[in-house]
């Protein structure tokens, strides 16, 4: 329950994206969070607070003279307990009183009667026109400025008919930007590149040699690193899974591509990679005599003859760089974890190296890791692997100079 405990204030304003908000309380409700829903009288044209009540299991606040609240103040108490203030939608209007700290509702007046320790989200929807006109922009500078935190908005086809900017994000994306304002930005101005999954390397063109990894590791520390405030690519082998929300995902099947797009992406002019974390776990060797066409049966009864070459190793040849990132390798075995993590991790050149038990974690949503480095071992006991990718995403910060 990544939202477990939050007291979150929700503000709708006018805008047909209000139809997402009732997802996004659902959503935020199931991950544990209580939601206080604060409507302008423009969102109650969109959606109506016997929805938002309904949704949110608390009756809704829609005007500054409300007298359910006892002293009268709900601008006041509405936030006291809060630990984050989210508007979503945010319409053009409302973040212009937000840029000139307007005050003539209940939610503008909460919005900046707010204690200073509470973050303020807003996830503007509007118009492609409305979102590139040059008030508009002056307004979301102002707010930038203001340390107010923008969710999206993305580019796409509008319910008017247009394309562009200004389409508010999808109720999913914004749990994931809700659940990352939570997280201390321990990696914040840094570049990651990440591998993820299993390989596949083709026997002929229907068949192939993979493993049982799921990706499901890989991916819960490109989150962790992107909720860490990380710009993090992730390469990835064939997986059932969705790419992070605000990760780059490549995808790739051999080990060889794999390797190459790595290469690829530390060499670019641009590429200042600070920290490289190789999850994948790469097919050792390929079929080096693949066949172009489906293998048939061969009428003797006898098997084909499978030749094997060994792939390149990724980690080892990002290690070798003259100038590497900080590299963190992934050991999979199946005993002996504490005694061949420290021999790969030399074997390897890195300076952390994160053991697992392989038939223990492969597919699996729960693991446990034992951490490697020139000092020795520390245990990460057996969690979830979204929680345990937090706490070797902090333990990367720490490590990094
Ligand atoms: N790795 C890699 N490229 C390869 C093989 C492995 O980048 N061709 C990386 C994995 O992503 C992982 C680490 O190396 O971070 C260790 O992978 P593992 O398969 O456990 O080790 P191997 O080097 O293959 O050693 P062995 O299979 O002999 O234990």
């Amino acid at each position: 329950m990544d939202l477990a405990g939050k007291n979150i204030v929700l503000g709708l304003t006018g805008g047909i994206a209000c139809y997402k908000a009732a997802e996004f309380t659902r959503a935020m409700i199931k991950a544990g969070a209580s939601v206080q829903v604060v409507m302008t009288s423009a969102a109650m044209h969109f959606i109506t607070p016997v929805t938002m009540q309904g949704l949110s299991g608390k009756p809704v606040f829609t005007d500054q003279w409300d007298a359910r609240i006892g002293n009268n103040m709900p601008h006041i108490d509405l936030t006291r307990d809060a630990d984050v203030i989210v508007i979503a939608p945010c319409s053009a209007d409302f973040i212009s009183k937000l840029a000139h700290g307007a005050c003539d509702d209940l939610l503008s007046t909460l919005c900046v009667a707010r204690p200073a320790t509470v973050p303020l989200l807003v996830a503007p929807a509007m118009n492609v026109e409305m979102w590139q006109n040059p008030a508009t922009q002056r307004n979301l500078a102002q707010l930038l400025a203001d340390d107010i935190q923008l969710l999206g908005p993305d580019a796409g086809e509008q319910a008017c008919g247009e394309v562009g900017m200004g389409r508010m994000l999808e109720a999913n994306q914004l749990l994931e930007e809700v659940i990352a304002s939570f997280q201390p930005k321990l990696l914040k101005g840094k570049r990651l590149l990440l591998t993820a999954g299993p390989t596949f390397e083709p026997i002929d063109p229907v068949r192939g040699i993979t493993n049982l990894s799921s990706g499901k590791m890989g991916y819960a520390v490109a989150r962790a690193a992107y909720e860490a405030g990380a710009e993090v690519t992730l390469v990835s082998g064939p997986t059932a899974l969705a790419a992070p929300y605000g990760v780059r995902r490549i995808g790739v099947q051999t080990a060889q591509q794999m390797h190459d797009i790595v290469m690829a992406q530390l060499a670019g002019a641009d590429s200042r990679t600070d920290v490289f974390v190789a999850v994948a776990a790469v097919a050792d060797w390929r079929v080096a005599n693949a066949s172009a066409q489906k293998l048939k049966k061969n009428a003797d009864g006898s098997a084909p003859e499978l030749v094997f070459e060994q792939n390149p190793d990724i980690l080892a040849t990002v290690a070798a760089l003259p100038k590497p990132p900080y590299c963190v390798g992934f050991a999979a075995e199946s005993e002996n974890l504490l005694q061949y993590g420290e021999v790969k991790r030399i074997r390897k050149n890195v300076p952390l190296l994160v053991g697992n038990i392989g038939h223990d974690t492969f597919g699996k949503d729960d693991n446990q890791l034992v951490l490697f480095d020139a000092d020795g071992h520390t245990s990460l006991p057996r969690a979830g692997k979204q929680q345990l990718a937090r706490q070797l995403i902090a333990a990367i910060a720490s490590r990094l100079t």
